[in-house]
């Protein structure tokens, strides 16, 4: 086993892992944070999209103890203070969700295509969430809704004095 110490959606965990654990398997099994999903044992679905340290990764291509330090953003730290975050709002909005498998996965990877490009084409929503697959909705809704987003993130980083929403982990950190 090996000690780790992970700060998930603001919160600091330390815990003994096997070294061959995943970080989706971590962060389901032992944080039962099960709002991050598993939709394959190939690594191309996307669902279980995470944020580590603010890049976007797929938790079931890393290993818990590769996160021994890092920051952790799951699905379940978008929302504050019972608010969705703008991402989450548009998916809903828009209608970007069908079964809803996908989504905590697309939201994680749209959030960070708007950190890297806050305003985005068409064609560079669809190339930036190729690594996410839905099954349901064909993906129009979902390039509808991170439009949407970008807009809204625009519209309040014009304001004066405004700041966008942190995709990040909150500074809080609570030990366990
Ligand atoms: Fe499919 Fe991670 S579960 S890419
Ligand atoms: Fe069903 Fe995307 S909404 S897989």
């Amino acid at each position: 086993m090996t000690r780790i110490t992970v700060s998930v959606d603001g919160v600091s965990y330390t815990d003994d892992v096997e070294p061959r654990t995943l970080l989706v398997h971590y962060l389901r099994e032992t944080l039962g944070k099960t709002g991050t999903v598993i939709g394959c044992d190939t690594s191309n679905c996307g669902a279980c999209t995470v944020h580590l340290d603010g890049t976007s990764v797929k938790s079931c291509s890393v290993l818990a103890v590769q996160a021994d330090g890092s920051a952790v953003t799951t699905i379940e730290g978008l929302a504050r203070d019972g608010e969705l975050h703008p991402m989450q709002r548009a998916f809903s909005e828009h209608h970007a969700l069908q079964c809803g498998y996908c989504t905590p996965g697309m939201i994680m990877a749209s959030c960070a295509l708007l950190a890297d490009n806050p305003d985005p084409t068409e064609d560079e929503i669809r190339h930036g969430l190729e690594g996410n697959l839905c099954r349901c909705t064909g993906y129009h809704n979902i390039v509808k809704a991170v439009q949407a987003a970008a807009a809204e993130q625009s519209a309040a980083a014009a304001e004066p004095g405004a700041a966008s929403q942190p995709t990040s982990a909150p500074a809080a950190e609570v030990a366990r």
